[in-house]
């Protein structure tokens, strides 16, 4: 397996196509975990999570809030201290509806504000802090957004969530991941926004395995 970080780096993102062996998934998480490190745990603890179209999601996520349909933009551990840099995503089974992705360099034409300092009060199960929207984590932009957890506290930031879905869903630099030539996604996090497309079907039975890759968050 090739993972072509110039491009990573460049784009984004990358596409793979992995032969689906027994384990393959396994094989995808052993090798990017020697190129990149050792993942985030997910907020169950765990270092791989199942993600799924469900009606039945657990209180306060996208699953609770918007059952099978489309997610809106967001990123992913937007709660944490340093949101995971990179997100890679496997899928087994069927998935009709694509993965889309957008730049947050879309949002500094389409708001004018200095997004340093457009501050949000982010929750999650360990309390409330206040977060930007961006800061910097080795030298690098760390953008972050997630309206299930992160709330407005100043003018800056009212004026950033009263329009940021609306910048992604109509932005032209809008990149759309089609599940059925793929099995592999990763994604840089950190500057790419990501949404779950619709579908116009019923019972698709796809499996999205998730690992998160990055700074280790130690909660302060
Ligand atoms: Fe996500």
């Amino acid at each position: 397996m090739l993972i072509d970080i110039s491009k990573l780096n460049q784009v984004g993102y990358v596409t793979l196509n992995v032969p689906e062996i027994q384990g393959w998934e396994d094989g995808v998480f052993e090798e990017i975990t020697k190129t990149f490190g050792g993942p985030i745990p997910h907020s169950n603890g765990s270092l791989k999570f199942n993600l799924t179209a469900r009606d039945d999601g657990l209180k306060g996520t996208y699953s609770e809030k918007f059952g099978k349909g489309k997610f809106p933009f967001h990123s992913d551990g937007a709660w944490l201290p340093i949101p995971p840099q990179y997100i890679v995503l496997c899928k087994t089974g069927v998935r009709i509806r694509p993965t889309l992705l957008c730049s947050f360099n879309v949002l500094r034409s389409e708001i004018n504000v200095d997004f340093y300092s457009a501050i949000f009060s982010v929750r999650h199960g360990y309390g409330r802090r206040p977060v930007p929207i961006l800061s910097t984590a080795s030298g690098k932009n760390v953008w972050r957004w997630d309206e299930m957890c992160m709330y407005p506290q100043n003018g800056a930031a009212k004026r950033i969530a009263s329009t940021i879905s609306h910048v992604f869903e109509n932005s032209d630099e809008l990149i759309s991941i089609d599940w059925s030539k793929f099995n592999v996604l990763i994604f840089n996090n950190w500057n790419l926004a990501h949404s779950r497309g619709e579908c116009s079907v019923e019972n698709e039975n796809w499996i999205l395995k998730r690992m998160l890759i990055g700074a280790h968050n130690v909660l302060e």
